[in-house]
């Protein structure tokens, strides 16, 4: 994400380290940490991975196979280190800073206009629902995209969990605060916690989907452990990553890049290939990985499930 007030610390996606220079750099600190040379440096390797998950039991999880990708998976290697997290820093390379995070405790609250309010952790949500694998494909508003295989569970087995009363019409998800290990929220411009929202409506669509593992293990921490949203069809800004809170309201939540610049980011950010962003086309994308320029497809290729939601709108800004 970059923003149109254009700061020395917003990093465009073009303007990021590249990959072959990042990678490049790691060999090195890698060989010098197998070397010794790193030891007592306090410049020791951090994990890529969350190796002492609670939840590991229960990965590898049974594949959904209504769900078929139209190109190759994006390599584990790739997808998990190249991330968009801003509370662990504005560039892409946030994995290591990302390893801090704490996901054990962790509580989901359910609250607002729901029969059944709650805090619930997080393991027993995870047993509670029935876990399966999709293969999602996923696209950044930065125009770059990943195809992905996701584990969890439908989004609407947690709406009829929380049990929405008549009038509520939207869901306001939050993720954590804690300055102590997100530096990135030491950042004041940013109105955090990082929130988003969906219409009840989206929100039991189909694909909606709470993602607990990835790449056939739970979440790894860059991905959003322990809980973030999938919401394949709109740009990648509304996958709300280390969800604490999910609020059922009468009110549009106003998500963080809408606070942020309501010009460029809204509340409906479905893809579109024939509406630009105001400074960049969204006609193609760049594959992670490979590289290749793909064309851009409506609703990200999943028109089908999703284009009745949004028919009889009108004077909606759908694209952005
Ligand atoms: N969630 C939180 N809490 N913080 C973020 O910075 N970035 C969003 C989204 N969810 C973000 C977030 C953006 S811009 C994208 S493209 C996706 O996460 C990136 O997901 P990935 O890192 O798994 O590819």
């Amino acid at each position: 994400m970059n923003i149109l007030k254009k700061r020395s610390w917003d990093l465009a996606e073009r303007e990021a380290t590249p990959e072959s220079v990042f990678l490049n750099r790691r060999q090195i600190l890698a060989g010098l940490a197998g070397s010794g040379a790193l030891l007592g440096s306090g410049l020791g390797l951090r994990p890529a991975f969350a190796e002492e998950d609670p939840s590991a039991g229960l990965y590898p999880v049974k594949r959904n196979e209504v769900y078929q990708l139209d190109r190759d998976l994006t390599a584990e290697e790739i997808a998990s280190k190249y991330n968009n997290f801003y509370e662990f820093g504005s560039h892409k390379q946030i994995w290591p800073a990302a390893q801090d995070l704490k996901i054990r405790p962790w509580t989901v609250t359910l609250d607002g206009m729901v029969d059944n309010p709650q805090t619930i952790d997080v393991d027993d949500l995870i047993s509670k629902m029935p876990l399966e694998e999709r293969l999602y494909r996923h696209r950044c508003v930065e125009a770059w995209s990943m195809a992905v295989p996701w584990s969890g569970f439908a989004l609407a087995d947690l709406v009829k969990l929380a049990g929405p009363q008549t009038g509520a019409k939207y869901l306001r998800f939050e993720t954590f605060l804690d300055p102590s290990v997100a530096s990135g929220q030491k950042q004041s411009w940013y109105p955090w916690p990082y929130v988003e929202g969906l219409t009840l409506e989206e929100a039991t669509n189909e694909l909606a989907f709470i993602a607990t593992g990835v790449y056939g293990k739970p979440l790894a921490k860059q991905f959003g452990a322990p809980v973030r949203l999938v919401t394949p069809w709109k740009y990648g800004f509304k996958c709300i990553k280390s969800i604490v809170k999910i609020t059922f309201t009468d009110q549009r939540p106003v998500s963080f890049w809408e606070e942020i610049q309501s010009s460029e980011y809204g509340f409906w950010a479905n893809v579109n290939p024939s509406v630009p962003h105001r400074r960049w086309p969204q006609s193609s994308e760049r594959v992670l990985g490979t590289n290749e320029r793909r064309n851009t497809l409506l609703y990200n290729g999943y028109e089908e499930q999703v284009a009745y939601l949004y028919k009889d709108m009108k004077g909606e800004l759908l694209f952005m």
